[in-house]
């Protein structure tokens, strides 16, 4: 049966770095028989430009078709004067809202070969492995009210709202032990519950689930000591379970433990395991254009593509030992080139092609 991939490369770097995973699915088709065909739409700022959304009606129709989505990112200063509610980052809420992606898996993964690119000492981070679920269509990204107000004064206030529901909680906390029942069995919980009554709701809800998950050590911790000993002491998590903010903060910090935030892979699953797959960094438009971007957290994503949407683990496998493979020939991108080492960087295409090629003497 052939699948459907939806690719949206949107702004700044996410064309090049699509380019790049897309001929990764080609070559991993060509070998494992997967029987890909892929579309292409508009999300985003080139939404904007071009259908006057960023999200249009269009790219819905073939996104709710599709049996898996790749993004590139999202927005860009172009965009930046735009009200709130027109941004290009509100097509990428949409998108996540409409096909109700709320289970977001950013796995951390130091690559042995570049533990010197960590920001951290390399004693520290050899061999990480940290999952971040990030709960991704509620919380204060989504809460009503919000807005900017004007007083009788005339004086401008912004505010928005968190809150989680129990039901939210449970559905994102069920998915992060079973998470967790798959790994080492331990489950730390993110949230302010010294503060915030949302997130009192949220540890109590993880709590009481964990009755169900008897295997799976559960911890809470509170988010600000989490940024810390993420920082201090990042071996220490297996799984971390947090809201929509939260996870987001964290998983760029985990970003760069890993060497550079152009490494890290995302997946975003609703709860018939459909998903969009995207880098965590963003669209770099400072760099879009130059050759330069770092492919490898999209090709990385294509792989969890491969793994979560189309269940095919062998071919996920070779795309993943084919990254490993192009890092141990000492191959990088100007993100993974730790100051004061004279490597030369190679370009957004070229890494492409070492991945094609590593993968097709797999
Ligand atoms: C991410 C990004 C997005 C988010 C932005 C672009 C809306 O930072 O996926 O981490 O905040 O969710
Ligand atoms: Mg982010």
């Amino acid at each position: 049966m052939s699948s459907q991939i939806l690719l949206l490369p949107g702004d700044g770097i996410g064309p090049e770095v699509v380019r790049e995973a897309r001929r990764v699915l080609e070559a991993a088709d060509a070998q494992f028989s997967l029987e890909l065909s892929f579309s292409e739409g508009r999300l985003g700022g080139i939404a904007v430009d071009e259908e006057g959304a960023a999200y249009p009606d269009a790219t819905r129709a073939l996104a709710r078709d599709a049996d898996a989505i790749l993004l590139g990112a999202v927005g860009g200063p172009q965009w930046d004067a735009l009200p709130a509610a027109d941004r290009p980052e509100r097509g990428l809420l949409a998108i996540r809202a409409d096909l109700d992606l709320f289970c977001n898996h950013r796995p951390a993964l130091l690559f042995p070969d570049l533990a010197e690119a960590s920001s951290l000492r390399a004693e520290l981070v050899a061999g990480l492995d940290v999952l971040i679920v990030r709960e991704l269509t509620g919380g204060i990204y989504f809460g009503e009210p919000r807005g900017i107000a004007t007083d009788a004064d005339g004086v401008r206030e912004g505010y928005n709202t968190d809150r989680y529901s129990e039901t939210e909680i449970r559905r994102i906390g069920r998915l992060a032990f079973e998470a967790a029942q798959k790994r080492s069995g331990r489950l730390c919980s993110v949230d302010k519950a010294n503060v915030l009554e949302v997130t009192m709701l949220w540890r109590e809800t993880m709590e009481a689930l964990s009755a169900d998950y008897p295997d799976v050590a559960l911890s809470h911790m509170y988010v600000d000591n989490a940024a810390m000993q993420l920082v201090r002491e990042p071996k220490q998590f297996d799984v971390l379970v947090t809201g929509n903010l939260f996870g987001d903060i964290l998983s760029d910090i985990a970003a760069m433990l890993t060497g550079s935030i152009g490494m890290l892979p995302s997946a975003s699953l609703n709860a018939d395991a459909k998903g969009l797959y995207e880098p965590v960094h963003g669209s770099a438009p400072d760099i879009a254009g130059t050759d330069s971007a770092n492919p490898l957290a999209t090709i990385l994503s294509a792989a969890m593509l491969l793994r979560y949407s189309l269940n095919a683990p062998e071919a996920a496998a070779a795309v993943e030992g084919a990254v490993a493979s192009v890092l141990a020939q000492g191959l990088r991108t100007a993100d993974l080139i730790v100051d004061g080492s004279h490597a030369a960087p190679i370009g957004t295409r070229a890494m492409g092609d070492a991945v094609v090629a590593a993968l097709q003497c797999h």
